[in-house]
């Protein structure tokens, strides 16, 4: 199971074998920790704009409470449509998604978002909230009333708290328009922090950070605890970084498990239809593709 490879000492190791002449076999003493609960689940999911044939068709999978999983796929291949119906921005044709087991299209949106919180590819860049009134708008959900512009004493801790984990803090009361590509990414992302979810879910998260800013992203996600999902198209980084790696093609499955068992040479070929080699005699697979 790709998902108790996180979990350190998950499974004992076996009692060492007894000499031949042993009078009974032993029995391997083994300890298995109860698995995760799924915090995320696709059922039969089909999705399809409306008057127009399905481009995501029959999506089944469970994602367990604490897992990485990368998304990985072809431009086209419906990736940024599947996290939209995960983030209850559009609603499945056929199938059910489940959060924490519940239906949820019968959640409410602030329920939803105290839950899962989306980093989208399109950033806002049109008004003049600073970094840190973005990053407060992560609270949103777990305000009662409309007074979320003063927050709260906790509030503003845990907005601090998030700007900090970003290395946002320089720039916090800078006008976002004013910030780069990546800086209003770490902005995007200290907002979703701000939200304090259990599953967090990223549209290409990598996309306008450098090479420095990727890898420190990733780790940190990873070290976050919370269950992450994120498209990616750095295969080597989603080999790295993921428990897991789902490949979609043309809208469905064509492979979902750990990354050494996912992301191989007949899955990427058929994926992204290119010829690929992959080399792994280094500490993180290599892979090359050709036409
Ligand atoms: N609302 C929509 N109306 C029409 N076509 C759509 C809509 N959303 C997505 N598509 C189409 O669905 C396909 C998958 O898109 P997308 O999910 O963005 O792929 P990816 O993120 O893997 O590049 C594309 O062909 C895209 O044009
Ligand atoms: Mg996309």
């Amino acid at each position: 199971m790709d998902s108790l490879k996180r979990r350190p000492q998950a499974v004992l190791p076996f009692a060492k074998p007894q000499p031949v002449a042993a009078v009974a076999p032993v029995t391997p003493a083994t300890t298995v920790l109860p698995a995760p609960p799924t915090v995320l689940a696709l059922e039969g999911v089909s999705w399809g704009p409306k008057g127009q044939g399905d481009i995501l068709s029959d999506l089944d999978f469970a994602v367990p409470e604490g897992q990485i999983m990368a998304i990985c796929g072809a431009n086209g291949a419906g990736k940024s449509s599947l996290l939209r119906l995960i983030y209850r921005h559009q609603a499945p044709r056929q199938g059910r998604v489940r959060l924490m087991g519940r239906d949820i299209w019968q959640m409410g949106a602030m329920e939803t978002a105290r839950c899962l919180a989306a980093v989208l590819q399109e950033q806002p860049t049109d008004f003049a909230l600073t970094a840190r009134q973005i990053v407060t708008l992560g609270r949103l959900p777990h305000r009662k009333g409309w007074g979320w512009a003063t927050p709260s004493g906790s509030d503003a801790a845990i907005v601090a708290a998030a700007i900090a984990r970003m290395d946002l803090c320089t720039m916090a009361d800078r006008p976002f328009a004013t910030l780069s590509g990546g800086e209003r990414q770490r902005v995007m992302v200290a907002r979703a922090l701000a939200q304090q979810p259990k599953i967090i879910v990223l549209d290409e998260p990598t996309n306008h950070l450098d090479i420095r800013h990727q890898l420190e992203l990733l780790a940190l996600l990873k070290g976050l605890g919370l269950t992450v999902l994120a498209t990616l198209h750095d295969l080597t980084l989603a080999a790295e970084f993921a428990d897991r790696v789902l490949i979609l093609r043309e809208g469905r499955i064509l492979a979902d498990g750990p990354p050494e068992t996912a992301l191989t040479e007949a899955h990427l070929a058929q994926a992204f239809n290119v010829r690929t080699r992959i080399d792994r005699s280094g500490d993180a697979p290599r892979f090359s593709f050709h036409l």
